[in-house]
């Protein structure tokens, strides 16, 4: 069994981090409720603990506490932020309420010994928090201060438990990896597996041992591009690939998912070009949530069809990430490639599919490397993230052949003038909008009444918050000066220049 750090999760904005972070020096970490039972976290016996951040207060009456048993392991402990304080509240120290502190912080090392080994004598460390520890627990050391916080790092003189005021997993503190390295590695004795290559070895190896035809449907996304391909190595030819155009990609888009599939991999492959189903349950709708339902009940009905049509088939692939599997509250772990029994994304029960979901353990940077191991091209792997409606949702009012052709030529040259300028992947999304609205416009010695596009370019880390991005003037105007050149009928190009929130990314 592959070794691993759980992170019970107190609700902090980093905890995720903090898995990312151990994951990034190869050892597994997973990230779970704080109030998982002793039994599930001895199943998947950790080599350590590490309690996350979280916004709550010890003190405070539904404060979130975890089974006491956690304790009573043995297991190297680390506490951070929220975790620092009920390890000094369950220890006997005391808690106050603090002026909160929010913010980088010279944190001063008092013993190097362990946890705070290698890093000299002060960094630079990331707090955010309301209260402190005031009174240290007995049999615990100060190994580290700052000058607010008497207590920002603290140690158990007999068992290996530790306790963290400020964030090591955020950029901002500085060798704060390498004191998640002390504790991993040097203090629970984890050994560096995780890697990608050993990963895709063993998932191989799993999914060889399934038994069945795999249908799995696959957009062009580094997702389902990754699941199919892994499921490929395993089953070869038991394994069926479904592409639905719906008429709503960008430009070449379907003609290259189909090259890379069928001809690149040698993968059982069928696409279906159901574009004018989707276009006649698009014609007259302009509200954006009914075009997301029409295009989702089109997209069931083509997908099961082909599956009637084509197996039978007794497991349905999906590129699921960890990220969603731990919102959804049931992670599994390495060992569970496959999930129960159970329906997704709308499809009809009679499908009666078993679900693999091959990457339910991967972050999406440890999917991108998966992706490159695999021989996916670079342009797939690192290419930005595109709505399922795809430009039905930059399309204000109704999609009309007019407005997605507008779309199109206008989204690839925003897509290729930044890549031109080496900024395609230091942005988040990029793509050209069009709606309704016209403006005058001179073309030649004539007044035209011509559309407007909106250009939007934004950055982001997860799309739950994003930036526009601030694109040098010079590239904005090539961009601006391509789109009225190159399509007769646009006279205007705006930038869109709001963030998220309030607005989103995608205008519809
Ligand atoms: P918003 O527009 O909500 O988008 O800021 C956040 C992220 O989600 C994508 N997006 C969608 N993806 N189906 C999808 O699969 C949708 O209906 C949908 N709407 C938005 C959007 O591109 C961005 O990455």
């Amino acid at each position: 069994m592959t070794d691993r750090i759980t992170v019970l999760d107190f609700g902090s904005q980093y905890s995720h981090l903090i898995c990312r972070r151990i994951r990034e020096f190869s050892v597994y970490a997973d990230l779970v409720p704080y109030d998982i039972g002793m039994d599930e976290l001895q199943r998947r016996n950790p080599k350590g603990i590490i309690l996350s951040g979280g916004p709550s207060s010890v003190s405070s009456p539904d404060a979130p506490i975890p089974d006491g048993g956690i304790f009573e392991m043995g297991l190297p402990l680390l506490g951070i932020c929220y975790g620092h304080q009920l390890i000094v509240d369950r220890y006997g120290g005391m808690v106050k309420r603090a002026n909160r502190e929010y913010g980088s912080s010279l944190l001063t090392i008092d013993n190097d010994a362990d946890l705070l080994h290698g890093i000299g004598s002060s960094v630079r460390a990331w707090m955010s928090h309301g209260d402190e520890a005031e009174q240290v627990p007995g049999g615990f050391d100060v190994v580290g201060h700052t000058e607010s916080s008497k207590a920002a790092a603290i140690a158990s003189q007999t068992e290996p438990v530790y306790g963290i005021q400020f964030h090591p997993e955020v950029v901002h503190t500085e060798q704060g990896t390498r004191i998640l390295e002390n504790f991993v590695l040097h203090i629970c004795g984890a050994r560096q597996e995780w890697t990608m290559d050993k990963f895709v070895d063993a998932t191989v190896a799993r999914l060889s041992r399934t038994e069945g035809s795999v249908l799995c449907g696959v957009s062009g996304g580094v997702d389902s591009t990754v699941a199919a391909l892994l499921i490929h190595r395993a089953v070869g030819d038991r394994l069926q690939c479904v592409f639905v155009d719906n008429g709503l990609l960008r430009m070449g888009e379907a003609n290259e998912i189909s090259c890379m599939f069928a001809d690149n991999f040698g993968v059982n492959f069928a696409a279906i070009d159901a574009s004018d189903s989707f276009m006649e349950a698009l014609r007259g709708v302009s509200d954006p949530e009914v075009k997301r339902k029409r295009i989702g009940e089109v997209f069931v009905r083509v997908f099961t069809e082909f599956a009637k049509g084509n197996g039978p088939f007794r497991w349905l692939a999906q590129g699921t990430l960890y990220p969603d599997v731990i919102e959804s509250g049931v992670s599994k772990g390495p060992a569970a490639v496959i999930k129960s029994h159970h329906n997704v994304g709308g499809l009809p029960s009679w499908l009666d599919l078993e679900v693999l979901e091959p990457l339910r353990d991967l972050y999406k940077d440890e999917v991108r490397e998966v992706a490159r191991l695999l021989g996916v091209p670079k342009e797939i792997y690192m290419r930005h993230p595109f709505p399922g409606p795809g430009l039905a949702v930059r399309i204000m009012g109704e999609v009309t052949p007019e407005k997605l052709e507008i779309a199109r030529v206008a989204g690839r040259i925003v897509e290729d003038e930044l890549a031109d300028a080496g900024l395609y992947n230091d942005t988040w999304q990029a793509y050209a909008a069009v709606g309704d609205d016209k403006a005058v416009g001179v073309v030649g010695d004539e007044r035209m009444y011509g559309n407007v596009v909106m250009i939007r370019v934004v950055d982001s880390t997860d799309a739950m918050t994003a930036d526009w991005s601030r694109l040098p003037h010079g590239l904005l105007e090539k961009m601006s000066n391509r789109i009225t050149n190159e399509i007769d009928s646009v006279t205007w190009v705006t930038y869109a220049i709001s963030s998220k929130p309030p607005a989103t990314i995608e205008p519809q």
